[in-house]
Parts: C-alpha cells; structure tokens; sequence
C-alpha cells in the first residue's frame, strides 16, 4: 500500500531564498549550476519536501535577483534529475524519484547481523535479571486468574503513573493503557482516530515505523522538516493551516534520528499552536529519558501534556531504558480515551503478557526509588559509547560533520554529499549493517545522511567504523546504485 501525499503546500519566494542562502560564490558571480546544487541539497536533506510547490520561475527571477534564463536553466537540470517535476497550470513542485514509499522488509531484525549499525536497540539494563527473579517469585497469586487484563497491570500501571507525576504531571494508574510497546501503542491510537485519507502530519526526518503505521491505515502522510538544528515551528504552523491534520505526531524528546530535543520556551510555542489549531499531537517519548548529559533536564523541561491536555496524547516505551524484548511501552491519556483504545485493541490483541509486566513493575520499584544508581550508570554508558563514537568518525570519515546529541541513541552525520545509500551499500559488502538517511524522509530526501546508532559494545563500534572509512574510500569509484538497496528495518 502506497502512502498518498496531498498536493503540497506552496513555498514562499521568501522562504525559499532564506533556506537557499548564499547560494552565489564568493565573488556574487551567478549560475545555474549553482542554483541548482543549492536547491538540490535543500531537497535531498529534506528541506523542502516532497510535493512542496515551488515560487514561479518569474517570482524567483524577483527575489533571487537573477535573469528568468538561469532560474529556467536551474530547474530545468533538477527536472531532468527527477528532482522536480512541472505541469502546465499546476507550477513546479519537489518530486524526488525512486524513494521508497513500500514498509521496509523485516530481515534486519530477523536476523541481526553481526555488526549491526541498524537498530538503535541496546542490550537489557543488567537489573533487569534480577526483576524478573523477584517477578516469577511473585506471580503465584497471578497464575489463578485468568490472565487477562485489556487495560493492563495495575502495579506497573501505578509505577508508569507514578513516573508521570515524579516528572511533574500528575497522573493516575486510569489514565495508563500498557501496551506491546510504543509502537504498538501509536497503532492503536491511528486505528481508533484516523479514518483512511485521514491526514497525519509527521516530522522529517522521522520515525520510519511509525511512516508505516500511518501508511497501514490508509492515512496520508504530511511532513513537516526540521531544521539542521532544531524544528521549523513557522514551517510546522503553516503545515498545519494548509493541511488541517487529524493527527500530529512528535518526538520533542531526543527526536529519531536527530537526537534534538525542543527548549523550554518552543514547548510553549507549539503547545499555544495545538491549543489555537485545535490540533491533536500524539507526543512521543520513548526517547525520554534518555538524557546522556544527566542534567535532571527530565524534570525541568515541561512535558507537552501538561501544556496542552487537551491537545495531547502521550506514548512511551521500555525499549530503550530497560529493553526491547520486553515488548511493553504504554499511552498516558484521559481515562475515556483509555477505554475507546482499549475497546479497539479487541481487533487486535488481548493485552499485554502478564510476566513481563510484572517484571517491569518490579524493575521501575528498584531503578526510580530515589538513591538508585541504576538509571545513571546506563546513561553513563550510553554517553560513552556516543563519545567513543564521535571520536572514531573524527578518524576514519573527518569529511563528515556530527553533531555530539545531548540524549537519545544516534548520531545524525551529515555525509558533505547525497551518498548514503551507495555508502551503506559499500559497507555491506564490508559487513557491516548501517542505515542512509533516506529511510527516515516520507519521501526520499536525506541521502546526505547516516544514522549511526552507539548501542553495540565500544570495539565493535571500532571496527564498523573502520570499515565504514575503508568503504567511503571507495565511493568515487564504486558505481552509481542502478538498483534499489534492501530495506532495512529499524528501531
Ligand atoms: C521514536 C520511537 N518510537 C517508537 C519506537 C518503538 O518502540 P517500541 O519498541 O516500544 O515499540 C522506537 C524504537 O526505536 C522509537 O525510536
């Protein structure tokens, strides 16, 4: 099932010359060529995406200041590159050509390889062995009920709720629904709100899986692009004006794959534009708590929730903390909510494995007890490894620019040229499993990008990146990819 996208918003001439920035040389002198390699960086990173209406070549002549000759030269070449596309009466929009649109195969996770810069999936939290002691201790009384429990578990309910209200929002066990993970849980809420055709307004970059849900619902995918250094809340705005969403989704909390997280004072901004728009934001935070700079920034920027309840839907997951194998995450919302959700999960599931919950009830009791070491010493590690990594990219790939994340699980590295798909072929061959950027565009975009994960052990992460070095050694001679690469799946 393809996903639709609507006709595209229209760029200003404006906008569009303060994204195109200094796109003369030095010396002011003009080109076409010029022109045309700024407007296309600004499409294969995903600043302008997909289906966005270009200003008339006669609008652009005014505001670049430069003869409608060069303008038509320009578009002309990213025409003929499959980059831009023009009707008669309908104007020039951004098309970029063979990106995928079809859900990514499954094998990667499957079937992990041996030095997997795919899935952003650590190992278990060393407490959890223990949890799971104590949980089978613990689950006599359990074993003569029936097992059921739609909602799911009170005790971990409360924990989560508990969590909630540490964080400064307070929230009771009614408002919880656990699911089989945040992904599971954004299904659940599309299939209860979205009807097909229904529009979903979705980050870019952003979360592949969650592209596919929306797809699986035959919603229609709306992106709106961040920048290089934040979110575009303008841009963010006039998508919503021109596209009217159902449904928002956001990850303000160590987005995937930038790792940004948005300040104190956006927060307010965008929870005042839900609440004026009448938007509803599904707000992601499986990255939460994953604040590698252990400045307790968990506790002093405001949760979305509390600035717009009504607006808002929370969703969270123990994947990344504890582990993915346990398969639990959960939607803070109101009770009413809860009960509609619950009622649709029927046509899905039954609710969530009983044993697992309890040991994840049991771990949250240990690891958010106040005087815990726990959390901080997982953190700890994960900020070594991301600095391990940054210094290995500073060997083998210097022509790369990384920024160091604050939170989250990924380096977001911008390759200097659209090679990551070829570069992620190259390293294939070498063994070596990374994902490009344009996995988490809507549409293609990004292909200037790596996601580079720093989860697996610190000589693994050595020698992948070797060989990554070896194989961007290669690339000026490795031939262009006249095929589409495997998809790779993600986390
Ligand atoms: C932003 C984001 N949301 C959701 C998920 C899926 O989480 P879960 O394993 O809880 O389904 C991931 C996993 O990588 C993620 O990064």
């Amino acid at each position: 099932m393809s996903s639709v996208l609507p006709p595209g918003p229209r760029i200003s001439g404006a906008r569009l010359a303060v994204l195109l920035g200094a796109w003369r040389d030095g010396a002011g002198r003009q080109g076409a060529s010029r022109l045309a390699t700024a407007l296309r960086e600004l499409i294969l990173e995903g600043r302008l995406v997909t289906g966005t209406r270009l200003p008339s070549e006669r609008e652009l002549s005014g505001v670049l200041d430069a003869s409608r000759t060069l303008i038509t030269a320009a578009i002309d070449r990213l025409r003929h590159e499959g980059l831009l596309e023009s009707r008669q009466g309908a104007g020039t929009w951004v098309t970029v050509q063979g990106a995928r649109r079809e859900p990514g195969g499954w094998a990667a996770m499957a079937e992990p390889g041996p030095l997997d810069l795919a899935l952003a999936s650590p190992p278990a939290i060393p407490e959890l062995h223990g949890a799971i002691e104590r949980a089978t201790a613990k689950m006599k009384p359990l074993l003569s009920s029936g097992g059921h429990q739609l909602q799911g578990l009170l005790d971990l309910r409360i924990r989560i709720a508990d969590r909630f209200t540490q964080r400064g929002l307070p929230t009771g066990p009614e408002q919880i629904l656990i699911t089989n993970g945040a992904q599971h849980a954004f299904a659940l809420i599309l299939r209860t709100l979205i009807s097909p055709g229904d529009r979903v307004l979705m980050e870019q970059p952003g979360y592949p899986n969650a592209f596919q849900a929306v797809n699986a619902v035959n919603g229609r995918l709306v992106a709106t692009a961040l920048r290089e250094d934040g979110w575009c809340l303008d841009g963010l705005e006039a998508s919503i004006r021109q596209s009217s969403p159902r449904l928002a989704y956001l990850m303000v909390d160590f987005h995937n794959p930038t790792g940004m997280r948005l300040s104190a004072a956006e927060r307010d901004r965008l929870a005042a534009l839900l609440r004026r728009t009448r938007t509803t934001a599904v707000i992601d935070e499986t990255l939460l708590e994953l604040d590698l700079e252990g400045t307790a920034d968990t506790e002093r920027l405001p949760s979305l929730a509390a600035l717009a309840p009504e607006q808002t839907i929370t969703i969270g997951s123990a994947s990344k903390l504890f582990w993915g194998g346990l398969r639990l995450g959960w939607v803070r919302t109101t009770p009413e909510l809860v009960h509609r959700l619950g009622a649709n999960r029927l046509g899905m599931d039954l609710g969530s494995p009983i044993m697992e919950q309890l040991a994840l009830a049991e771990l949250c009791a240990e690891v958010f007890e106040p005087g815990s070491t726990a959390i901080a010493r997982r953190l700890a590690g994960f900020a070594r490894k991301r600095d391990h990594l940054l210094e290995l990219i500073r060997e083998h790939c210097p022509s790369w620019s990384v920024r160091s994340p604050t939170g989250g699980l990924s380096l977001w590295c911008d390759l200097g040229a659209p090679i990551g798909p070829r570069l992620a072929a190259a390293a294939r061959e070498r063994g070596v499993r990374v994902v490009p950027g344009d996995r988490f565009s809507v549409q293609g975009g990004y292909r200037n990008r790596l996601r580079l994960p720093y989860v697996l052990p610190e000589e693994q992460l050595t020698e992948a990146i070797r060989r990554i070095g070896a194989a961007m050694a290669t690339l000026d001679s490795a031939p262009a990819l006249d095929h589409d690469e495997p998809v790779i799946s993600v986390t």
